[in-house]
Parts: structure tokens; sequence; C-alpha cells
């Protein structure tokens, strides 16, 4: 039942304000403690993590890793599923393997689950199935909470399993000491503010529309980002050569000069992801020096960096402001809302599109 919207997938991306709301409620209590199901994970015995997965889990994998590297220190290495079982790598002491899936069935993240087991001192998994084979045979799986995703394009089940990984980054750092009482408390506030600010964002929606349509019209398109927003760039590229059929490659903004600049010219829109954070003026030089060799920009950003940067500029796509932590789960909204309007411009088949399914069970 797609519940009036067109497309299961709009209905699953407008289904997240109320979905994180429920991850929340299940994994915070009352009084702001962070709730694991069982015994837990025990922080302080880990010393480092390897995170597998495959297509956008492997990306919400990827933005832990900043996370788990800034707030709790700990070192983390992500590997996409297919690569890392036949690389069969050596697995320290001390190392927490966590398998990120929306199905929980996928092979390759299921085989190098396996390879895991009886290396790594614990696997956890984050999934969205219970019943699942990743979730039977780990030690410890975290359920997301998204309810059934029937998009083959993930959207909720991405923002879900952030948010997860987000409370279990704040598991970490306050395991090992990194985190102040008061520094928890404000990252837990800030995380209860963000149903409401991604309503927000979804309210967006139209103006993103506006912007697709002169997207449909492309055929090669760049996302960059910089620090949290790099992995966030490469999940709008696979969401818009999914669902839109247009190649779209991310780069880290500072990769630019070291090749990918050589692509841009008038018919390559550029899509830069920079809230207002530290790394902000970085970015935006970056992108000047797009806008130079006459690419079109599309900036994605706050209020504020908007006022500060959009001269010149093909395009902007205004965000709320959020927390800085949390930006990766917000610039989520627009990675999706711009590929699912510029699909629908376009008229493919945004639910069910050619040549992908929505598990990978097979190799
Ligand atoms: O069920 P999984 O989370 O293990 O699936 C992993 C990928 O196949 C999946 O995220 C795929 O990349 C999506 N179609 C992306 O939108």
């Amino acid at each position: 039942d797609k519940g009036g919207y067109k497309h299961f997938m709009a209905k699953e991306i407008a289904e997240q304000p109320g979905v994180i709301n429920t991850v929340l409620q299940n994994y915070l209590s009352d009084t702001g403690e962070i709730t694991l199901p069982g015994d837990g994970i025990d922080f302080s015995d880990v010393d480092r993590i390897t995170m597998v997965a495959c297509g956008t889990a492997y990306l919400a994998c990827f933005t832990a890793k900043y996370w788990f590297e800034q707030i709790a220190r700990l070192p983390v290495e992500v590997d996409v599923a297919s690569e890392f079982r036949y690389r069969e790598p050596p697995i320290p002491a001390k190392t927490l393997a966590v398998f990120v899936s929306q199905s929980g069935e996928t092979a390759d993240t299921l085989a190098a689950l396996r390879y895991c087991d009886g290396k790594a001192d614990m696997i956890a998994s984050v999934v969205n199935v219970p019943e699942s084979s990743i979730a039977r045979e780990s030690d410890l799986a975290l359920s997301i909470h998204a309810g059934v995703e029937v998009g083959v394009a993930s959207t909720k089940a991405f923002t879900c399993q952030l948010t997860v990984l987000f409370l279990l980054v704040l598991k970490a750092a306050r395991d090992r000491g990194k985190l102040t009482d008061a520094d928890l408390e404000k990252h837990i506030a800030d995380l209860r503010t963000l149903p409401g600010i991604i309503n927000t964002a979804l309210a967006q929606s139209g103006k993103m529309q506006a912007t697709a349509q002169k997207l449909s019209h492309a055929s090669d398109v760049l996302f960059l980002g910089r620090g949290q927003m790099y992995p966030l760039a490469h999940e709008g590229a696979l969401k818009l050569k999914e669902i839109s059929y247009i190649h779209a490659e991310a780069y880290a903004s500072g990769e630019l000069k070291h090749g990918p600049i050589a692509l841009v010219d008038e018919s390559v829109p550029v899509i830069v992801m920079a809230p207002r954070d530290a790394l902000f003026d970085k970015t935006v030089s970056n992108m000047q020096e797009v806008m130079a060799r006459k690419g079109k920009v599309i900036l994605i950003s706050d209020a504020q960096g908007i006022a500060e940067a959009s001269d010149g500029v093909w395009s902007s796509i205004e965000m709320p402001s959020v927390a800085e932590a949390l930006t990766p789960i917000l610039y989520a909204l627009p990675a999706q809302l711009l590929a699912y309007h510029t699909a629908v411009a376009k008229g493919t088949d945004v639910d069910q599109p050619r040549n992908l399914a929505k598990s990978v069970t097979v190799e």
C-alpha cells in the first residue's frame, strides 16, 4: 500500500521522521540512557572496529567511521563485503566486527560475517529484519525499526541505520571516557530534535523538484563533499544513478584537483553538499574552482552557507540548521529527494529500477 503516494520510495522518504523517532524510543530511556538489547557492548574492551556492508549500507558504515573516530576516538576500518570476504584480512585482538544490512540476507555481507566468526571478539549487526540470517548469526543484532522497505532504492533504512550507529558511537564514547555528561546530554537533546528538523527538510521537496527538472537533462553529474559529507556525496551519486540512470560520481572535495576537475565543463552539474561547518570554507573554494570552469553548481547548505556562498551557483537548496554531528542524517534527505524527482522527471521506474533487485542474495 503506497498510502496515497505515487511511489513506495516517496512514502518511505516521508516516513523518516516517524521511524527515526521509533529508533530513539527503542534505544533511549526516559532519562537519556542508551539501552542496547541483551548484554549490549562494552566498548572499554574494544580497540578497533571493522565495519562491512554493501551499497547504501556500506555508506552508512563509512559515515559512522567519521563519528567513531571523532567522537569515540576509536579506529574504524570500513570495507565492501565482496572485497573483504576474499581478501581475508587479519583480524587483530579486541576487534568488534559490525555488519550492516537492511535485508539481513545479502550474500557477500553474510559471507564476510562468517569469515569473522571465531576471529573477531564480537560480531554485531545492524539490521531491519530481526529474523534474518545476518541477525541470527550475530552475537548482538541491533534492529533499525524502519518497517518494511519496498523501494529498491534504500531511503528510510539508511537514516535509521545512521541513527542506530550514532547511538552506538555515543555508547562507545561513554564507555571509553571520551564524552562528558554534559556533552552526552547535548547529543541526545540534538537527536530528539532530528525528526522535527527532517520534517522541515521534507517541506523543501517542491523546490528540489524544480532543481531535479534541470538535472534530468544531464548525462553526467558530480557530487562533492568533505569530512562527514564525503560519504553522503557517495550516497547522493548512488541514489541518482540507481533510479534516474544518470551517470553520477562522488569525490572528496579535496580530490577535485587530482583528476576529476578535468571532467568539468558547462554540461556537468556539480552537486556540492556543504553545511556551514568547520570545513565549509575549504569546500567553497573547491566549488569556486568548478564555477571558474563553467560547471553548474547546485549548492546544498543551510541558510548561513547559502547567504555566504551562493553567488554564481546554478541552483541552491536550503536545509534547516542541525547540530554538526547530525548533518549526515539530515543531508540524506536532499540526496534522496533530488534522485527521486529526477527519476520522476525522466519517467523511469522509481520503485523497480532496471537490472536491480531489492535483496542481493547471490553473488
Ligand atoms: O539489504 P542490504 O542492506 O544488505 O543491501 C545492500 C545493498 O544491496 C543496498 O543498500 C543497495 O545498494 C540499495 N539498492 C541502495 O539504494
